[in-house]
């Protein structure tokens, strides 16, 4: 042991050494007390008091130094030190160690509730104090608030727990990267989706590991991203990640360089987002919005049908006008031309011709009849119950002797259970006998009609009398087959055809709150159905 150069001061210089060094210890900022061998405080700075609020007055040549911190009696870190007992250290301290500044010094720290007012956590460092001999006289020990350090620590860790929680538990996979590409850290999303552990893939260069293994192309995309993020560039793009069980996952995969304060780049950032859902999504709304588009058009179509048969309304009326008008000048040309007949010499050539005035003027006045007939208001129905099969043979009997005459074949097929239906009898009537003179019109070199009737389910379930007329005649053009319940629309002008006969039967059957359509291939036959609600 050194021998305290102090001895050989001249005494005066020594008291004033020793005042000097009294100084220190009361001013220094540091919370410092001194215990004698006899653990009796000697020395209990300004700081110590405005720490642990107790003067040192009422503990100065006490052995109360430890009340200033417990509520019951217990050595602080200088009576260890005195009493050389480093044992008692882990009962009295969770937080403690030799002192790394001072020889044979000792450290702890902990919470004191309350000290002075306050929550505070102390460091304390307590160190022997020997006399020149080498013998122990005495302990100091300092005192050090530092609550703040310890609530920023304790932050610190909370954020670093926190941190981890949320790079572990969000559904995104992350990782880190150092800048040659070497995983160093992954999340737990990440693991999940390939079914492998940190350990497996850690240390090892990302572009080998499991997210990309099943393609080499993207395994080299990411490589060559690598390279260009450690040069600072952010990268994105969309890839896919093939999951444990080798299902397809679409990812918006990044990788961003992380840069320190001063800029440098120290790691990159791998992150991906499972897009797959998103994808279905938007597919499934393309797909929606192409129907919607399908839709719009359609209802376009049907608007401009509606527009169509408002025009057609509208032209009937006319017509209609018009027949009026013209009705009464032929009636007249008709008596005239009987009239010279009547009178004029039977020259042939007088004859004929007056004959074809009279053909022309007749068909004139069947096409003004037909008309007046479609454009008049519809009758109101007469419903009454009516027995389907009598009413098609009653039908097909006016149309019949063409039958012989055109070597036509007929088949009927009436379902045995047809129920009965309220209808107005001879509007049907009329309805039947226009379909089946356009069947036979079709067929002039002879072929076959069917006609079937039967109960059948509608789209809506509900049960419907449904009768078809086919035949094996010319069939219709596609482009006429929209246009034959149109008014007037005919291809049999040449032949006497009004083009009335079906306009007329889809207003009687729609007036039964039934559907007539049509079917055809040109060349070949056609199919007319007629849908009536049982009622
Ligand atoms: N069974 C069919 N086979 C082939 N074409 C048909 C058939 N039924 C109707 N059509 C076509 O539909 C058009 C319209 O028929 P619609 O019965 O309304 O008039 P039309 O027969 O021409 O004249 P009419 O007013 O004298 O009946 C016909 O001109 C014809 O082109
Ligand atoms: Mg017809």
């Amino acid at each position: 042991m050194n021998r305290p150069k102090e001895n050989r001061l001249p005494k005066g210089a020594l008291e004033e050494k020793e005042r000097i060094m009294e100084a220190v210890i009361q001013n220094s900022a540091v919370a410092i007390f001194v215990l004698n061998a006899q653990h009796k405080v000697i020395y209990w700075n300004t700081a110590c008091e405005e720490l642990t609020g107790c003067k040192a007055k009422g503990l100065l040549g006490t052995g109360n130094h430890w009340k200033a911190f417990y509520d019951h009696y217990r050595p602080c870190v200088a009576d260890i030190i005195i009493d050389n007992k480093f044992s008692e250290m882990p009962k009295l301290y969770k937080d403690y160690s030799k002192s790394t500044l001072i020889r044979n010094g000792l450290h702890a720290e902990g919470w004191h509730p309350q000290l002075h007012g306050k929550d505070r956590y102390l460091a304390f460092e307590a160190a022997p104090i020997y006399d020149a001999d080498g013998k122990l006289i005495a302990a100091v020990e300092t005192l050090l608030d530092i609550s703040e350090f310890k609530k920023a620590e304790k932050e610190s860790q909370e954020n670093e727990q926190k941190m981890r929680a949320v790079f572990n538990q969000t559904f995104q996979f992350i990782g880190l990267l150092t800048l040659e590409g070497m995983l160093i850290q992954v999340n737990r999303a990440a693991l999940d989706l390939i079914g492998s552990e940190a350990s497996k893939v850690l240390g090892k260069p990302f572009w080998e590991a499991p997210w990309w293994t099943h393609s080499p192309e993207l395994q080299e995309k990411v490589r060559q991203a690598v390279k260009k993020a450690a040069g600072g560039k952010f990268i994105r793009f969309e890839a896919t990640h093939l999951d444990k069980e080798g299902v397809v996952h679409n990812v918006d995969f990044s990788l961003k360089p992380v840069k320190d304060k001063d800029e440098k780049i120290i790691f990159l950032l791998p992150e991906g987002r499972d897009i797959t859902e998103f994808l279905q999504a938007e597919r499934l709304l393309k797909e929606s919005e192409q129907d919607l588009q399908k839709c719009y058009i359609e209802f376009k179509q049907t608007q401009a049908e509606l527009i169509q048969a408002e025009k057609m309304a509208a032209l009937g009326r006319l017509a209609s006008n018009l027949a009026h008008e013209i009705k009464n000048p032929l009636a007249i040309n008709l008596q005239g031309l009987e009239y010279l007949k009547s009178i004029l010499p039977p020259d042939k050539a007088y004859i004929d011709t007056i004959e074809s005035l009279i053909k022309s003027n007749l068909r004139a006045d069947k096409i003004l009849k037909d008309l007046l007939n479609f454009a008049r208001p519809a009758a109101p129905l007469i419903l009454e119950e009516v027995d389907i099969p009598l009413l098609i043979n009653s039908s097909l009997f006016f149309v019949d002797p063409q039958s012989n005459l055109n070597n036509v074949t007929l088949t009927r097929q009436f379902a045995p259970d047809l129920p009965k239906v309220k209808l107005d009898y001879n509007q049907m009537q009329q309805v039947l006998i226009n379909i089946f003179i356009n069947a036979f019109d079709a067929m002039p070199q002879g072929g076959r009609i069917t006609v079937t009737a039967s109960q059948v389910e509608d789209v809506l379930k509900r049960k419907i009398l449904q009768i078809v007329i086919s035949d094996t005649g010319c069939g219709i053009k596609e482009n006429d087959i929209n246009r034959i319940f149109e008014p007037f629309f005919s291809t049999k002008k040449e032949t006497g055809g009004t083009g009335l006969g079906l306009a007329i039967s889809k207003a009687i059957i729609e007036s039964h709150k039934g559907a007539i359509g049509a079917e055809s291939k040109y060349g070949e036959g056609t199919s007319v159905t007629i849908d009536l609600p049982i009622i």
